[in-house]
């Protein structure tokens, strides 16, 4: 495991870097976005990289890591809503190669589907994780099976709480979610994933140093040969 600790502005500029250096020689590279509030510098320094000529992503296909169920594709809080906001409008990927996790009552194959369409586009070349405070990666909480796929998930009081800020309140945040399994993460070639903060301190020395658990679902990171995390210096304070 790689780990890089610098500002935060430098540590978007250095991610981006994993993104020019992979579709320049792969146009038609596999990737693995995530929400929130950890990757959206990476992301403006993308918009800023595909303005200035410098990247393209006309070729790639990329899936992202999670969803709510529930939410229509057009609400603001859903995923797809973030990722054209903060990326997708921003570049030049077309809107037919962009693919989200769901789930159907009707339809119950559809989420593992999911893992087949990743194997069907050749696999995740570049995986971006950000972290939650319990160690989640994805919507994967502590006790997710290693051995897990795309599943829905019943999200934990901790997480919706979390995510509410996002929200007019707790109860507005959906009960479920879709996302990409441990395996389905760790199956990625490559994966880097991005912390800021005091707060993110505590889960990224369990998942650096700590047992390799499913309690703390980021340690199965220290599993897979190409991992690199960018920290700022309070994220990794305890390491
Ligand atoms: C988002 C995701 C989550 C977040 C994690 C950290 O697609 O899968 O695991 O990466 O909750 O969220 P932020 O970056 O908002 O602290």
């Amino acid at each position: 495991m790689k780990i890089i600790i610098d500002t935060p502005e430098k540590l978007y500029k250095l991610a981006a870097e994993n993104y020019v250096s992979l579709l320049s020689e792969k146009p038609r590279a596999v990737l693995g976005f995530a929400t929130g509030s950890s990757p959206v510098g990476i992301y403006d320094e993308l918009s800023a990289l595909y303005r200035e000529g410098k990247i393209s992503f006309e070729e790639a296909v990329t899936f992202n890591l999670d969803e709510y169920v529930g939410l229509d594709t057009d609400d603001s809080q859903s995923y797809r809503y973030f990722m054209f906001k903060n990326l997708f409008d921003r570049i030049d990927i077309p809107a037919s190669s962009v693919n989200f996790p769901s789930y159907s009552d009707t339809d119950p194959d559809r989420t593992a589907q999911y893992d087949k369409n990743i194997a069907n586009a050749g696999g995740i070349d570049l995986q971006l994780l950000g972290i939650g405070v319990n160690g989640h990666i994805g919507f994967n909480e502590p006790g997710t099976a290693f051995a897990s796929v795309t599943h829905k998930v019943k999200l934990t009081d901790s997480t919706r709480k979390a995510n509410s800020r996002f929200f007019a309140g707790i109860d507005d945040v959906p009960e479920y979610a879709v996302s990409m399994g441990i395996k389905t993460v760790m199956n990625a070639k490559k994966i880097i994933l991005i912390a800021c903060g005091a707060i993110k301190a505590e889960a990224i020395a369990k998942a650096v140093k700590g047992e390799v658990t499913p309690d703390m679902p980021a340690s199965v990171l220290q599993l897979h040969p190409d991992v690199t995390l960018y920290l700022d210096r309070d994220a990794a304070s305890l390491l």
